[in-house]
């Protein structure tokens, strides 16, 4: 759907808690990734169509804390960089382009290193459809 925002903390979490102790997340809070390889989450998100998947983090380090993003088990963005944000109140986004299926879509961002992925606070899911982006 247009313009939907999915919280990180009402995805499916693998390998990551849910704080709320960095303020500036939206929602209930956001989940910090374990500081493994693999840590992830997952949302569930209605298709199909051409969408701009937009990930909002924090990276209180100075450290990259890449991730694969993947819709429905193919990676549409490998090794996506979450640069540190200067952190762990400064939130930004980052942006790929993917394609929904029609149906539910399976969209994930998984940490690609040892030190896990960023804070993630949630997914916003745009069309062309949709008015021009406000700031997060
Ligand atoms: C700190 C910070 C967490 C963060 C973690 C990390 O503990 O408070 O929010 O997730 O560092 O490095 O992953």
């Amino acid at each position: 759907p247009a313009g939907n925002d999915y919280e990180a903390e009402d995805a499916t979490i693998a390998q990551g808690v849910v704080e709320s102790n960095h303020a500036g997340f939206t929602g209930r809070g956001f989940v910090n990734y374990d500081n493994v390889i693999g840590s992830s989450v997952e949302w569930t998100v209605s298709g199909p169509g051409a969408v701009d998947l937009v990930l909002r983090y924090a990276n209180g380090t100075a450290v990259n804390r890449p991730m694969d993003i993947s819709v429905n088990g193919t990676a549409v963005s490998s090794g996506l960089a979450f640069d540190g944000t200067g952190a762990w109140t400064t939130w930004q986004t980052k942006t790929v382009k993917a394609t929904l299926a029609a149906g539910p879509n399976k969209i994930k961002a998984a940490a690609t290193t040892a030190n896990g992925g960023p804070n993630v606070d949630k997914l916003s899911v745009r069309t062309a459809d949709d008015e021009a982006p406000s700031a997060p």
